[in-house]
């Protein structure tokens, strides 16, 4: 890369330090730097390596502001967090995920989240560990066959399909591998992982046209969008249907976002904001976990002492047995495997805020209305917070490890008022099927290749991770 740095140390008219960063060129901005590096991961990984910790990128006629330390973290996200909002950026967003919970803002955003909290609080998800555990226990039976024949899998694929499974079922009380449902929810998956690379792919260029121009990539898109109304859109107005007829009924979290009433107007929500969220959880709620997991299997094949840990633990609590929710506490190691996994490969590996007036940031400036780029895959991999950040160790997660470290230097579920509402549910569910696929399987990969993470709205396995099922005795 062709950088010239800003000159370090150079101050605003205000007398105040502008921070450093790789310098672009008009109109662009350091775009083409990026399309050059191949990817915004090895862009901002070179940029924070290069400038430091507070590093000055323009995209197109966008000021960013790339953060990576632990104290700038909370700095932006807790402590002046009245300073920021999720900003312009959510617009965007807003063609994937309507106006629900993770794209508004303000009070709306406030009343909406104080709705949706009671079921995702740490007792709230254990109703959901039985459907869970049932879930897992499912694709454990269907990988027999492959696995008797040595047949090779996708793992993301299997995760994915498992996570869907999870998210369709406990929310919306559908069965996604039932031949009635099947087919649409892997078009709406497939539907929805298109939109997600569009909108990715338009926040790297930093212009797009307007979705109602008809280029090839916008029809695509539009067709997307209207699979994915037509089938979770059909599945809440049946639903509120059956409300209708039949009262309210409490068996999933559609039902608890269709008898949710605000608490001082008594409002529940309207057909077009049900949907919002609808939309909003089952997409925020699957394909996260499933790269954790993907990412998982593909570090413990490459790891074989962690593996050998995890089989030995699952192997004394559980015995041959199905774990429920009472063995997790037992299982330290498979819940640290998880967290390790998530610090590597963040699936939410950057999120952005704005700021609404000017501020300061590790002494350097920072102008109204900048965005400021925080990046847990950065932060993840800080040298001065963890030792030999590169190398997968789950020990790491031991408490008094976690006890020694900076609070924000680990933050897969972002901090503050908009840290992920799913944290616990997602947490849940990965730790069961690690413990649960680990007790039965072990999972080889097909060939010892490196596999480069990719980032497509979230951080995934630039080619698919193949593997081998191993029965284990
Ligand atoms: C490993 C799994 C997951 C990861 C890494 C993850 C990551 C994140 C992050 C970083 C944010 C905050 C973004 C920001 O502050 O701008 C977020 C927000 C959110 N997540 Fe998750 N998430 C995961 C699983 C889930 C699950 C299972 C659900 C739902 C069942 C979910 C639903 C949401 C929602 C609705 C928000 C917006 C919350 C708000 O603004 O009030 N996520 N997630």
């Amino acid at each position: 890369m062709n950088h010239v740095t800003n000159v370090r140390g150079a101050t605003t008219n205000l007398g105040r330090q502008v921070a450093p960063g790789p310098r672009g060129i008009p109109l662009l901005g350091n775009v083409p730097q990026v399309r050059q590096k191949g990817s915004l991961v090895s862009f901002y990984s070179q940029a924070h390596r290069e400038y430091g910790d507070v590093v000055h990128v323009r995209m197109g006629p966008i000021d960013q502001y790339l953060i990576a330390q632990p104290d700038h973290v909370r700095h932006v996200l807790v402590t002046n967090r009245q300073n920021y909002w999720k900003g312009v950026a959510m617009e965007r967003v807003k063609l994937l995920l309507g106006n629900g919970l993770f794209t508004s803002e303000g009070e709306f955003w406030q009343r909406q989240r104080r709705l949706m909290q009671p079921p995702f609080t740490p007792r709230g998800v254990t109703q959901f560990g039985e459907p869970m555990v049932g879930l897992i226990q499912r694709t454990l039976d269907r990988w027999e066959a492959p696995a008797r024949a040595n047949a090779v899998l996708d793992i993301g694929q299997e995760m994915m399909t498992l996570t869907m499974g999870v998210i369709a079922e406990t929310m919306l009380s559908i069965d996604i591998t039932h031949d009635d449902v099947a087919g649409n929810a892997a078009e709406a998956g497939r539907a929805f992982a298109y939109m997600l690379e569009f909108i990715s792919r338009q926040s790297a260029t930093a212009f797009s046209l307007p979705l109602w121009i008809p280029t090839p990539a916008n029809r695509r898109f539009n067709a997307a969008s209207a699979l994915i109304q037509d089938f979770l859109g059909g599945v809440v107005r049946e639903r509120r249907e059956r409300h209708r007829r039949a009262g309210p009924q409490q068996h999933d979290l559609l039902d608890t976002l269709l008898n949710a009433r605000d608490d001082q107007t008594g409002q529940a929500m309207d057909d077009r904001q049900v949907y919002d969220e609808v939309i909003t959880i089952f997409f925020a709620g699957h394909e996260t976990t499933a790269q954790t997991l993907t990412w998982l299997w593909y570090l413990l094949a490459k790891h074989p002492d962690a593996e050998r840990r995890l089989h030995d633990e699952v192997d004394r609590v559980l015995g041959g047995r199905a774990p429920t929710l009472a063995d997790l506490p037992n299982l330290p190691y498979a819940r640290m495997a998880v967290e390790e996994a998530m610090r590597l490969y963040p699936p939410a590996w950057i999120f952005v805020r704005e700021s609404y007036n000017d501020d300061e940031i590790g002494g350097y400036h920072i102008p109204a209305k900048s965005m400021i780029v925080l990046s847990p895959y950065l932060t993840h991999r800080h040298p001065d917070h963890w030792e030999r950040p590169e190398i997968f160790q789950p020990e790491r997660f031991a408490p008094e490890q976690v006890a020694k470290r900076h609070h924000y230097a680990y933050f897969p579920f972002g901090s503050g008022p908009r840290t992920c509402i799913g944290n616990n549910f997602a947490l849940q569910e990965a730790h069961l099927a690690v413990a649960m696929i680990a007790q039965r399987y072990r999972l080889r990969l097909q060939t010892d290749q490196e596999i480069q993470p990719k980032m497509m709205g979230t951080l995934r396995p630039a080619a698919p991770v193949l593997m081998r099922l191993e029965r284990r005795p």
